[in-house]
This record gives C-alpha cells, structure tokens and sequence, in this order.
C-alpha cells in the first residue's frame, strides 16, 4: 500500500483555459430552465400556449411617463443582451403593454400575463412597472427560441429595504463603476444603494468651505512597498473623490432604477480622514496628519467641540442638498473611546452633561445629529452601536452583530435593517479555492447566505413590522479593482435580493440553484461578471484515492481520467477514484444538460509530490484569516498569501515526511497595516536568531519538536525561496505547524508553500 502510493501522495493540480474554452463552446447555447425569474416572485402560476417576443411590439400609453421609462428599460436591456429591436407603437392589441393600474396595490407591486396573444405587465406605481419590465427580460432572456410560456405572475416584495453597500472609503470605484453595479441591483429589484463615503482610509465627498476634506482627507499613501513610485521613489498618492456633479448623476441614475442612495458619514470614530483634514476636530494633541493605509479599527475620534458639530453640520448640508433620499447613515460603529478618555475636554463635557461613560457620551453626540437631521426631515440610520448610547426615538438601526441588535431595535419600537456579518458580509471569501480574489477568510458560500435563518419563529407582528429588510455589505479593504468588486458581489447579492424579495414560504435550494444559473447567462448576455470559481471542482488527495467536490454543490459533477473534456455522458462523480487509475482527471459540473463555470484538470504528478501550498493549509487559530494582495489594489497575477494576522501559523496536516531530508519554503512579506483600536497589536512572535527572522517547522504540533529552522537571508518584495535540512530523519506522515520569528510585525514574513525535498 505504501511505496508507490506514498509516491503520489500530493498532486499538482492547475486549470486548463484551453480546456476550460473547449467546454464553454462545447456547452449548450441555450438555457433549458422556462419561466427562470430571480428573485422569485411571489406568485406565478404557468398557462397553455406560449407568445413570440421577436415580431411584437411594445406599447406604453404617450401620456405615462412611468410607462415609457418601464417599456425603454426592457428595450435597453434586450439590445444590451442581443436581444430583437422592438418598436414602440400607439396600438395596445397583440402588444408588450405597460398599462397603469390603480387596482395592483403596492408602490413596487406589479403583474405580468403572458398569453399567445399579448403580455401585459400593469402596476399602479412606477416601480411595479419598472420590476415587470425587469421580470419580463428575464423570462425572454430564460425562454428558447424567444418564445416565453403563458403565465400569471402576480409579485410584491417581502421586505421594503433591499439594500447593497458599497464602501468606496477603503477603495475607490469610479462612477463608471457605481452605475454598473447600480444596473445590476436593478435587475435584482435591490432598491437600497448605501454608498460608505467616508473612512479612515479616505473622505470622498467635496463639501462647500471645508476644502481639505478632500483636498487632504481623499489621499493616503498605501502600506509598504506599494506605497512608493518604484521608479522615483516618490511617495504614491492612492484615492480619489466625486464631484457634486458626479454625485447627481449617480443619484438620478439610481432613482431612474428606483434605487435610493443612502449615503454613509462616519462618526464620532472611522474618522482619521477628517481629523487629518482638520486637525481641530481631533481628540488627541498629536491627531493624524494623513488618511490611514491600516485597515481594521483606529483610535481616532472625533472630539464633542462646538465647532465639531459646525463641521459635521456643514457636511450633512451638503450632504442633504446632494442626496434626496429620507435616510442619511451617521456610521457609530467601531468607536473605541481610549481618545475621549484621555482627552480633558471629553471628561470636562462628560461631567457638564451629567453623563456617567464614554457609551452615554456617544449616544449624546448621535442624538446631536439625529435632531439636527430631524429638524431637516431626515432620518438617522447607525449601525446597531448606537443601541448601547441610547437612540433617537426614530432612528434605524442597521445590525451587523447578528440580528439581535435589530431584534432589540424592532422590540424598542426602531426601524431595523439585517446585515449580519460574517454572512452578510460579502468581502468574505465564497468558496476555499486559491481562484479565489482577495478577502476574508471565513467562507460565505451561496447556499449558507441562501439559508440564513432571518427571522425567528418568536417574532411578533409588531416587531416584524419594524424589520424593514437586509442588506449586503461590501467592504473593499481587499477588494481593489471592479473585477474582484463583481466577484465577490455577485451572484451573493443576488442570494440577498431573493431574501428580500421572495416570500420565505416558497425556500428551495434546489429551485433557486437552478435559477441562479439561468440568471448567470443573462448576466454573461449583458457582459456583466460574477464569480464562477465555486462551479469550478476541486480536489484532494486522501489515502489512495482522489476525492473530487463543486464548492457550490450545484448540478452533477461527471469526470473523466483519459484525458478528454467531460460531457454530459461522462461518468457521474459519486466516490473517491482510486490513485491508480486517475493519471489526468477532468471535472465539471452538469446542470440540466448546461456546462456549469470552467472546466478542471488535475494531474496526480509524483515530482511534485510532498509540496503543499499555503492556501490548502490550515491556519493554527483562524482568528482574523485573509487572503491578502497588497493594499495598493490586487492587480491580476498579483500573489494572493493566506495568513492570519492575529496569529500567523500555518498546519500541514499529515505531511507526507518519510525519506525527506531538507526543506524548501516559499515565502513573502507583506506589510503589518493591521490597527486595532487602542489596543497593541495582537500577533506575537518568538524573537529572531538571525538578522531576517526564521521560519520554524515542527512536527505534530505548534509547541512539538522544531525539525527545520529555515533563514530568511534577505527581505523580499514578491515570492522568494529558502532552505533548510531537516534536524533529524522523520518517518511517516505528520502535522506540521509553521511559524516565523522575527523582531517586529512589520512587514510580515507569510508562508505561500512548503516543499519537503529529498
Ligand atoms: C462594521 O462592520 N464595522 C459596520
């Protein structure tokens, strides 16, 4: 048993985009799944016969305004995705009509019938009108041969707020970029863009007489190396901000979609972009002089002056006059309050206020800027922090500590919005593949979003009444260009439209799976991207056998081992395949006759044996696990490390040992650009014997005997390799537990793949 198989214990494994081509031609053209609608509407009930879509027209009465912008989307988007050109005609008969109907109740509400004669989508607002037409794509762009099946689909929404978050603070997207994703939460019936404007990290919106806002506050220096012009040495300038102009341009673009922009101004904390503008506004005596490149939380607080709140009170101004909507987010969240406790103006303010903590402090400063707000005719939205200082009675809480703090605001008589991370929290990875793009590494995956319980049984109606909904946070410290943006939106903020939209009696994986799917081509026909690596299979190595998996469990995975590309004959994937027959597997997953994502080919390669990369490793203590690019944006082919920044320690576990005599270790550094609010920073390392620090490799366990103390002989930017021999001959395989020494945590040594030579 051993011997040879001990040979091949490790496999490389690559991706073939020449075979993953050849599958894509290879697949079926057209979808095989009828009426597909996403998110599924909340009645829909089939007829007999079918209606041709491409020799109609389409009808909106001249006068309804309404109407036409419903019938122009459905046109746009048709010739978006290749679709016919319809004309518009004064004649209803036969006719795609957009019709105003009083009767349909519900602002978003519509109904759509489809009968061999005509398809009429009636609403009596605007927006149901609008979300027919959204529907109606839909079902064309799902239908063969552009006939749509006769039906009855009667639709309104579960939940009010159905929101997507953008935070353009860490990372900054251009409008081009906003509008994109702003088309995409169309189609999804998402009708809440939360736009996180200011951070640490950068303040992005110009505000009259407050000119350093961003003139200063728009601009950091990323961390480390990427922080520096390679050729001048000059420092590098990261960010950006929009004009007013751009700004009313996304906002009219978001209200022709029937989306409200809730815009974000962070405070009292996530504020070092605008204390380093304005130092007055500091509650220390050495405020920052620059916009953070740390990510996480930082001390900086605003202070409680008079002329704080004149600051804050320009910059809702002008907020207000940019952005119409009813709701302006004041942030709240992560403000540590080590600042206003050493601050003599804070305590003098506690005690002239009769406060007793720094918690009752902040609740007094939200409560300033509630009534400010108030008294303008906006409401307050915080994260649910603002529950602990004591709310304005007509704030809303957006929770991102579970749902229980939107379970105590809705008890409370709050407005709640659910955005619970990790869950919800889309910069978290989706699946455990190394394709992966940059994020965190608790893994979000789209049937464990589509599950989450949103409610509890216990709710009353009246607290119920208070949920207005969920939303999807995209916060883009890792994220740093539009194409890992799109990944690690979609399809998941789709997931979140169907929690908001569809009723919860009609939950069925299986049904939404293949939906997903269906609404994965069209997003393809409209040249939108998404991530489709969790369609991708995977592989491992266990005993003699190769076991295969689709992260997203969706379809049949079918393979083959002689070296074709699988069809939808090819055998299905049921059990592990012994070692000995799978020279050259090729796996892909099959859904309804359809090629699911691209194709994978794994090669059980004995020269390559006894290597592991650091992504398939575990982390010792998954305390704060990320796949890291660096922080200047991850440009495609950048390295991508995973390492906790907590605790970087990586286990191999059953590390194939036996004959092994040395061992050969890739490794990097990247910055440590990691803050923790006014505490030290929490990684912890065993000082270095040599100038550079070591990596140490022992075996069974993180405090087991040290086998290999390997050097790092210089400080590298990019990957670089070294050596060391094993202290003693091993038999058998072992756990083994990496980690470095070194003097400081900046920059950080990480291990990206480990080699046991002979
Ligand atoms: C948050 O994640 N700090 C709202």
């Amino acid at each position: 048993m051993m011997g040879a198989f001990e040979q091949r214990m490790i496999m490389r494994r690559w991706r073939s985009l020449a075979v993953g081509l050849l599958t894509l031609m290879s697949a079926p053209a057209a979808q095989a799944v009828p009426l597909s609608v996403l998110p599924q509407p909340a009645s829909m009930v089939p007829a007999a016969g079918s209606y041709g879509v491409g020799q109609s027209h389409l009808f909106a009465d001249p006068g309804d305004a309404g109407a036409i912008a419903a019938a122009a989307r459905f046109r746009a988007l048709l010739d978006r995705s290749g679709g016919p050109t319809l004309p518009m005609a004064g004649d209803a008969r036969h006719a795609i009509a957009f019709v105003r109907d009083p009767s349909v109740v519900g602002a978003e509400a519509y109904a759509l019938t489809v009968t061999p004669d005509k398809i009429t989508i009636r609403a009596s607002g605007d927006a149901g009108l609008y979300y027919g037409a959204e529907t109606l794509w839909q079902l064309v762009a799902a239908a063969k041969d552009g006939r749509i099946p006769a039906v009855r689909i009667d639709d309104r929404p579960a939940f009010a707020w159905r929101g997507v978050m953008l935070d353009s603070a860490r990372h900054f997207q251009p409008v081009a970029y906003v509008e994109q994703l702003l088309d995409r939460m169309a189609l999804a019936k998402l009708n809440r863009f939360h736009w996180h404007l200011t951070d640490d990290q950068g303040w992005r919106l110009p505000v009259d007489n407050y000119p350093r806002l961003t003139e200063i506050g728009a601009w950091r220096t990323p961390a480390g190396p990427a922080g520096r012009d390679p050729k001048t040495g000059e420092a590098v300038r990261y960010g950006g901000f929009y004009t007013h102009d751009e700004i009313r341009a996304v906002v009219a673009y978001a209200a022709a979609r029937h989306i409200v922009v809730v815009p974000e101004i962070e405070m009292p904390g996530h504020a070092t972009a605008a204390i380093a503008a304005y130092p007055a506004l500091a509650s220390t005596a050495t405020p920052p002089t620059a916009p953070s490149a740390d990510w996480g939380i930082l001390p900086n607080l605003f202070n409680t002056s008079d002329q704080t709140f004149t600051m804050l009170h320009a910059v809702l101004d002008q907020v207000m006059a940019l952005f119409p909507g009813p709701y302006i987010h004041i942030g709240g969240d992560e403000s540590p309050k080590g600042q206003w406790q050493a601050d003599p103006r804070e305590r003098a303010k506690l005690a002239s206020l009769g406060l007793h903590n720094d918690g009752q402090l902040q609740g007094w400063f939200t409560a300033q800027i509630g009534a400010y707000l108030e008294q303008h005719g906006r409401r307050l939205v915080g994260w649910d922090e603002i529950l602990e200082g004591g709310v304005p009675a007509d704030a809303t809480v957006m929770s991102w500590h579970g749902i229980d703090g939107a379970l105590a605001a809705a008890r409370s008589g709050h407005d709640a919005v659910l955005a619970p991370e990790p869950t919800f929290y889309l910069d978290n990875r989706q699946s455990d593949s190394p394709d992966e793009p940059p994020g965190r590494g608790e893994i979000v995956d789209w049937k464990r979003l589509y599950d989450f319980p949103l409610l509890p049984a216990t709710i009353t109606s009246a607290e119920r009444a208070h949920i207005l909904g969920v939303q999807a946070n995209l916060w883009t410290e890792h994220v740093g260009n539009g194409r890992d943006a799109d990944r690690m939106l979609w399809p998941r903020a789709a997931v979140v439209a169907e929690l908001g939209w569809s009723p919860a009696q009609g939950h069925d994986w299986s049904g939404f799976s293949r939906r997903l799917v269906s609404a994965m081509a069209g997003w393809r026909a409209l040249g939108w991207g998404y991530d489709e690596t969790p369609l991708a299979a995977e592989a491992t190595v266990a005993g003699d056998q190769i076991a295969l998996r689709q992260p997203a469990g969706i379809g049949t995975l079918r393979y083959t081992i002689d070296g074709s590309a699988p069809t939808t004959i090819s055998p299905a994937y049921t059990a592990p395949i012994p070692l000995a027959q799978a020279g050259d597997v090729h796996a892909q997953s099959f859904l309804d006759g359809v090629a699911l994502g691209v194709a994978a080919r794994f090669r059980v390669d004995a020269t390559s044996a006894r290597t592991e990369a650091a992504s398939a490793m575990r982390q010792c203590a998954r305390k704060l696990p990320l796949r890291l690019a660096d922080s200047g944006g991850s440009a495609d082919g950048r390295p991508i490390h995973w390492v906790d920044v907590m605790e970087p320690c990586w286990i191999w576990p059953a590390a194939p040992l036996d004959g092994a005599t040395h061992v050969v270790a890739q490794v990097a550094q990247v910055p440590y650009n990691f803050s923790f609010g006014n505490d030290p920073i929490p990684a912890h390392f065993a000082p270095p014997r040599t100038r550079f620090g070591e990596l140490e490799v022992r075996q069974d366990r993180c405090d087991g005997p040290l086998i290999a103390i390997v050097p790092m002989t210089a400080p590298t930017r990019g990957e670089s390799e070294a050596k060391a021999p094993l202290a003693m001959p091993v038999t058998g395989p072992h756990d083994l537990c990496m980690t470095f020494t070194q003097a400081t945590a900046d920059p950080l040594w990480v291990l990206d793949r480990l080699t046991l030579g002979r």
